[in-house]
């Protein structure tokens, strides 16, 4: 991970060398000031969300936030919750969230989304719809100018069955985009990734924008075989961007 030299202070000579993580846990921490007790809370999923249920967890045990129930985007972060005590419920009994707080893959300049790349999309995006807040955390290698515009991928969470079929009309759909589909897979030998619901992940690849992203989310969305897309559009209430020149605060 490249290093960041930051001054200590702005006084000091002596430099701190802040890591692509560092940032992620300062744009965490900054979200986790939006908590409050009493709130039910989406917990996002990913290695920046990691650190922002680390931090919850720390000030329950602090005693400086009570009566938190949090509701997991994943099975992984469930297991971290569960480890570090924090309560936990699901949508069918807490069917509206007061906050959620979720990294992302892209954020466009319209606070537009991308996300799913950790496979965990449908759960995000089940719990994010429904939160009153909905505060995003990343660094600022995940700023684009416009979604799919950083040329990794863009995730579908599809079904198994005749998972090609599904794949090669998700690529014909955005042929004038130069889109590629490839399946989702793991390990040496290229396994499919399963993701916490048994489906399989169909990443596309764009070589050009993809135009109007509500068009292409009715589209994708269409396909019969298609269970949710990556994009999360008019979603994110605020989102928090940790650079080299510190925490940048974008609003709705
Ligand atoms: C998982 C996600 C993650 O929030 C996204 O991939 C960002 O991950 P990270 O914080 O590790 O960069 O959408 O499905």
């Amino acid at each position: 991970e490249a290093g960041l030299l930051i001054p200590s202070s702005p006084s000091s000579s002596v430099s701190v060398i802040l890591t692509q993580d560092d940032l992620k846990k300062i744009a965490a921490y900054k979200a986790v000031e939006y908590v409050e007790s009493g709130m039910v809370l989406g917990l996002g999923t990913g290695s920046t969300a990691k650190h922002a249920v680390d931090r919850i967890a720390e000030l329950l045990r602090q005693g400086k936030l009570k009566n938190i129930v949090g509701i997991p985007t994943s099975m992984k972060t469930h297991e971290q919750a569960v480890s570090l005590g924090i309560p936990l419920s699901d949508l069918d009994s807490h069917p509206v969230i007061d906050l959620a707080i979720d990294g992302a893959d892209e954020v466009d300049p319209y606070l537009n989304l991308v996300k799913g790349r950790g496979g965990s999309l449908l759960r995000e995006k089940m719990v994010e719809s429904v939160c009153k807040k909905f505060v995003v955390i990343v660094d600022e290698s995940k700023l684009v100018n416009y979604l799919g515009g950083s040329g990794l991928a863009m995730p579908v969470e599809i079904i198994r069955f005749c998972w090609k079929f599904t794949a090669v009309r998700l690529q014909k759909l955005f042929q004038e985009s130069g889109c590629v589909a490839k399946l989702r897979t793991f390990g040496e030998k290229e396994e499919p990734f399963v993701t916490d619901n048994g489906n399989y992940i169909v990443d596309l690849y764009f070589e050009k924008s993809i135009g109007d992203l509500k068009v292409a989310s009715d589209a994708i969305l269409h396909i019969a075989g298609v269970v949710e897309h990556g994009m999360f559009l008019d979603m994110a209430t605020t989102v928090i961007v940790a650079g080299e020149l510190g925490l940048t605060v974008k609003n709705k």
